[in-house]
Parts: C-alpha cells; sequence; structure tokens
C-alpha cells in the first residue's frame, strides 16, 4: 500500500519508515514531487494536520497524512502550542523560543507542560484524526545535546532528566510523535483488515 507522510522533512519520514508495517511503502512530498510548501494557516494543531492533508488529498487523490506538533505549558494557557516553531518571531530560532518561556515564566515553579502531535489520515473515503501526547515539566535550566526544538528544557513525567539528555532511543518509545505512531499503525492494520 501506498501512504503520502505530507511532509518534506526527510527525518521525520525515515523515523516513521522504520515503525510502520513492511507492506507500507510510505513517501514524502519531495518524492511525489511536490515541492510547495503548504502553509500553516490554522490556529490548532488539529487544523494544520487537516489542512496539510486535505490539499495532498484533493491535489493528488493518495492516501494520505499529515501531522503538526507543539508544547503546551499549563500556566501559559496551553502557549506556546501551534505557534511553537515560531514563538519568538518568524526567524524561528530554538534559541529564542527557550528564552521567550523563560521570560513568560518567570516566578513560576516546576511549570507543567506537555508536547502534543496530532495526525490527520485520508484512508480511501475514510477521514481519522489521532493524536500522541507526552506530560511533563519545563526546566529553567537548557540540558543535553540531542533531539531539537525545545528539548534541552523539557523533562518528562517520571524522569529527572530532559528529552536532549535522555535522546532518541527513550524519545522515540515514550514521545508525543512515537504515541502517534503507534495509533497510525493501529488504523492502518484496521484499514488492511476490512
Ligand atoms: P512540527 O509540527 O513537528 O514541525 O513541530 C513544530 C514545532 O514544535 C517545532 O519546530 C518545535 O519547536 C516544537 N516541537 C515539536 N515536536 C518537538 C519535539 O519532539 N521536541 C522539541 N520540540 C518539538
Amino acid at each position: 500500500m501506498i501512504l503520502i507522510f505530507a511532509t518534506h522533512n526527510a527525518h521525520k519520514v525515515e523515523e516513521l519508515t522504520q515503525l510502520l508495517p513492511y507492506n507500507i511503502n510510505l513517501y514524502s512530498l519531495t518524492d511525489i514531487e511536490c515541492f510547495k510548501e503548504i502553509e500553516e494557516t490554522g490556529s490548532t494543531l488539529e487544523e494544520n494536520a487537516k489542512i496539510k492533508a486535505d490539499f495532498i488529498r484533493m491535489k493528488y487523490g493518495l492516501d494520505c497524512f499529515a501531522d503538526d506538533s507543539g508544547l503546551e505549558i499549563e500556566a501559559l494557557d496551553g502557549a506556546p502550542g501551534v505557534y511553537s516553531a515560531r514563538y519568538a518571531g518568524s526567524q524561528k530560532n530554538n534559541e529564542d523560543n527557550i528564552q521567550k518561556v523563560w521570560k513568560e515564566l518567570k516566578g513560576i515553579k516546576n511549570p507543567k507542560a506537555c508536547f502534543r502531535s496530532v495526525f490527520h489520515v485520508h484512508l480511501g473515503n475514510r477521514e481519522y484524526q489521532i493524536q500522541g501526547r507526552i506530560e511533563g515539566t519545563i526546566s529553567f535550566e537548557k540540558k543535553g545535546t540531542n533531539g531539537f526544538g525545545y528539548d534541552p528544557i523539557f523533562i518528562p513525567e517520571g524522569y529527572q532528566n530532559t528529552f536532549a539528555e535522555l535522546g532518541e532511543e527513550i524519545k522515540n518509545k515514550i514521545g508525543h510523535r512515537a504515541k502517534a505512531t503507534l495509533e497510525l499503525i493501529e488504523i492502518l492494520n484496521y484499514f488492511a483488515a476490512t
């Protein structure tokens, strides 16, 4: 079965290819020669995932899915959320984003946060929306060198270290994208069996 992942991010495609059943041929936007940057104009992760998946479905008529992820901090009413990549501005700089989080959280002890990943899926004439989440707290010190984005300041529940210290192996077991991917696999298996 051919499935399009509506992303240009080769790292994400590689990560998912490792997790998906062998009979799923996963292609990125680059693989199908779609070089358009689909604009994320939604105001929620759910809307953005749907916008991207719907675009591919309408243009190519293929089975596909799209994702959108972000960090949601309880004391900031869910910010940066859908604006995680550009929280401190359109330069999309990780360091600037982290500095802004710390500034907004000044004086708050052990702020609770979660990472959430939403997948919007088109399979045949069916549509699904699924999510994975991981709870944790924000660290006021950057620790670790693995990963990207807010990984150096996110400590997942049940651990003493940040995602950037824990590394890919653990993140791929307990992380938000890994959990959403497991749900996707269940749906693909169900779809293949019906
Ligand atoms: P995307 O939708 O997966 O591209 O994620 C949007 C933004 O959310 C990223 O640019 C990061 O700032 C943040 N983010 C999402 N997932 C992660 C993660 O696993 N670690 C750290 N930051 C993340």
